[in-house]
């Protein structure tokens, strides 16, 4: 089967608090090529998903791992999941710290029994898996707080994308050369939160996957919950809407919902998809024959479906 991937970046207002389209361009296309060099040489679709998400959170210019925002009390928790679409298994951790790829807990979790740990437990298991200790703070992360600070805390999230408040997460779907398919998502959340705000990023509705589609969603969690966005497109293309009809549909509802989110998706087929009502995702794609990207879009609401 010609494998596929999608990766984002997060969604928001604007890519120029990023360095530009150009430089987000670049970073994504790296990452795309790597990946993609995986599933020639038939790396499972999971083990693709878990390299990219690695990658992203590596990352600084993203919202994920190395870069993630900083909560109401000064700290970084981070939370992220993973989904294999061949066994139908969620894992996930919820505001872990002071690791550098959250998502390694969630691979770590696939094989247990419990496969959602937060907070004390969370961190419990990361020094049962003897994970080095690592410090995600940048320069940038610190000094947004800071300002923020001086202000009372008067924005509601922090400047994610951008000049205007916006969210960021990271994700990847991936499609291997068995058909199989996987999902991952990791975030910082939405920054300057309150203690114990909990992430779509970590829940089914941020990030799904089954044996016809997979997702991964970005944006505002709380309007990724109450769309359930990534479950609901998967489970519409699991009971036989097209991925088009699916999308179409999920952004529909999302838009006179009046959400700010976006999302990626492939399906079983192949077909790749992104959606967004926010006027920005950073995603890119490669398709087994050329990559393309979402940087250049207009603003609003808007889907695009490879045929
Ligand atoms: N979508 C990431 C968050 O709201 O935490």
């Amino acid at each position: 089967m010609q494998p596929k991937v999608i990766i984002h970046g997060g969604a928001g207002s604007s890519l120029g608090g990023k360095g530009g389209v150009e430089v987000v361009r670049q970073s994504l296309y790296q990452i795309v090529d790597e990946l993609y060099g995986l599933l020639q040489n038939n790396t499972s679709a999971l083990d693709v998903v878990v390299r990219g998400c690695q990658l992203l959170e590596d990352e600084p210019r993203f919202n994920a791992g190395t870069g993630s925002v900083l909560q109401s009390d000064g700290q970084i928790r981070m939370s992220a999941s993973l989904m294999d679409g061949l066994s139908h298994r969620f894992s996930g951790v919820i505001n872990v710290s002071r690791i550098k790829n959250p998502i390694d807990v969630a691979n770590s979790l696939q094989a247990s029994p419990d496969r959602v740990l937060s907070d004390n437990g969370a961190a419990e298991f990361v020094r049962e898996l003897g994970l080095s200790v690592y410090n995600p703070l940048t320069d940038k992360r610190l000094n947004e707080w800071l300002e923020d600070r001086k202000q009372n805390f008067s924005r509601s999230m922090a400047d994610v994308i951008a000049e205007s408040p916006g969210t960021g997460t990271i994700g990847v779907v991936a499609l291997d050369t068995e058909g199989r398919l996987a999902a991952g998502t990791s975030t910082g959340g939405k920054g300057f939160e309150k203690i114990g705000r909990v992430s779509d990023s970590a829940m089914p509705a941020g990030n799904y996957a089954t044996g016809s589609a997979g997702i991964s969603c970005t944006g505002i969690g709380e309007d990724i919950i109450d769309e359930c966005l990534a479950a609901k497109i998967v489970i519409r293309v699991t009971d036989g809407f097209s991925m088009k009809a699916a999308f179409e549909r999920s952004f529909a509802e999302a838009h006179e919902h009046k959400r700010d989110l976006g999302a990626i998706g492939i399906d079983a087929n192949g077909i790749i998809a992104w959606g967004k009502t926010s006027d920005v995702i950073l995603a890119a794609f490669h398709d087994g024959h050329k990559k393309g990207d979402s940087l250049e879009v207009q603003k609003g609401t808007q889907i695009f479906v490879a045929e």
